[in-house]
């Protein structure tokens, strides 16, 4: 099972298992972090699942569809890193995967 590592706004990392198949918001919003509220469940319509992917990940990502674009101008402090985390579904080659979860959503 990949590893996906989480950094809080507040500087402490958890390491989680995540099952194939899940996405990376599915697999925060069981740990039940902070900072994520996926308010539309991962239909892409929210933004509020907004993560800043470490920088040595974001090329290694497969690339946001059109609607993920979309949505990301309705996120805040968006930027290069910025990725809608109900958009990246959990597979092997994301072992290892770093994911920077804003202090909240606006
Ligand atoms: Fe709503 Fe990702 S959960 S856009």
């Amino acid at each position: 099972m990949p590893t996906i590592h989480y950094i809080l706004h507040d500087g402490t990392e958890h390491a989680i298992d995540a099952p194939l198949g899940d996405t990376v918001m599915m697999v925060a919003m069981r740990n039940n972090f902070q900072g994520i509220l996926a308010e539309c469940g991962g239909a892409c319509s929210c933004a509020t699942c907004h993560v800043h992917i470490d920088p040595s990940w974001v090329d290694r990502l497969p690339p946001k569809e059109d609607l993920e674009e979309e949505m990301l101008d309705f996120a805040e402090d968006v930027d290069e890193t910025s990725r809608l985390s109900c958009q990246l579904k959990v597979t092997k080659e994301l072992d290892g995967l770093i994911v920077n979860v804003p202090e909240k959503q606006y």
